[in-house]
């Protein structure tokens, strides 16, 4: 996969790309990411990437110019990450290279969630723009045909935070990045085997199995994996139902 992100602080991607998952993701060639700095396709001499809204009121807008002269050449870009692992770029129409999904960041957008960083997980590649300030110029969201996503329901300050979210999440999705295959099956929110709603994730232990006089439950200790299966099931009903009911609510029981 390859990711591309416009923003105006390329550095704030600097330390969590840096890091674990996403740095062996990145060295392994699972994932490329491109940060693009919005501001260096501004067209005047002050480097001017906002302005006052028109009809008034508080804080500055986004102008397009520098979102669609940024864009332009990132689009162009075909999907192959750069070491080569990457699956080659396709053409969806004539002469027009894929580029993929193209989201804006903004409060107004699709709540995000795990459905969401699968269905993202599935493609080649992604265009991130973060916006600061008041938002974006309309036409920014039209001239790119892009989709909206949103983290949750509060403001913050800018895009950035939220696309380092979003990667996070899309990217230990993607094969080969957690190193063990089994490992995100299990998360919180991952589907399970019939398909049905998220639940949760069990509780874990690990050594010692005394720790200041908490006891790690006997079931994990007794090698029966049917019935360890089958604990680690029921633990994750108990505590998706006491800490989020509302999970319960779209899922059939009977199914579990
Ligand atoms: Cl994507 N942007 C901003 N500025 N605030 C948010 C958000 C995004 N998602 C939740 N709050």
């Amino acid at each position: 996969m390859r990711i591309d992100i416009l923003t105006l602080f390329p550095e704030m991607f600097e330390s969590p790309l840096n890091y674990s998952i996403l740095k062996r993701a990145q060295e392994q060639g699972i994932v490329a990411v491109a940060v693009t700095n919005i501001r260096d396709f501004a067209t005047d001499k002050y480097h001017k990437v906002d302005d006052k809204p028109y009809g008034g009121g508080p804080g500055l807008v986004m102008m397009p110019g520098p979102h669609f002269v940024g864009f332009e050449p990132v689009a162009k870009l075909g999907s192959r990450a750069p070491t080569g692992r990457g699956r080659p770029a396709r053409e969806s129409r004539a002469g027009c290279p894929r580029h993929g999904r193209v989201i804006l960041l903004t409060p107004q957008g699709q709540r995000f969630d795990q459905a969401k960083a699968r269905e993202l997980a599935g493609e080649d590649r992604l265009i991130l723009i973060a916006g600061r300030y008041e938002g974006f110029d309309e036409r920014i969201r039209i001239g790119l045909n892009a989709e909206q996503i949103s983290i949750g329901d509060y403001v913050l300050n800018g895009g950035e935070l939220a696309a380092m979210v979003i990667i996070d999440a899309v990217v230990r999705l993607l094969p080969g990045a957690l190193g063990d295959e089994d490992s995100a099956k299990d998360d919180s929110f991952s589907v399970g085997a019939n398909n049905h709603s998220p639940l949760l994730e069990y509780p874990q232990y690990t050594r010692p199995e005394v720790f200041r006089g908490m006891k790690v439950p006997d079931i994990l200790l007794s090698g029966d994996h049917a019935k360890i299966a089958q604990w680690r099931r029921q633990q994750a009903r108990e505590r998706t139902k006491q800490w989020r009911p509302d999970l319960l609510e779209s899922r059939d029981e009977s199914s579990s």
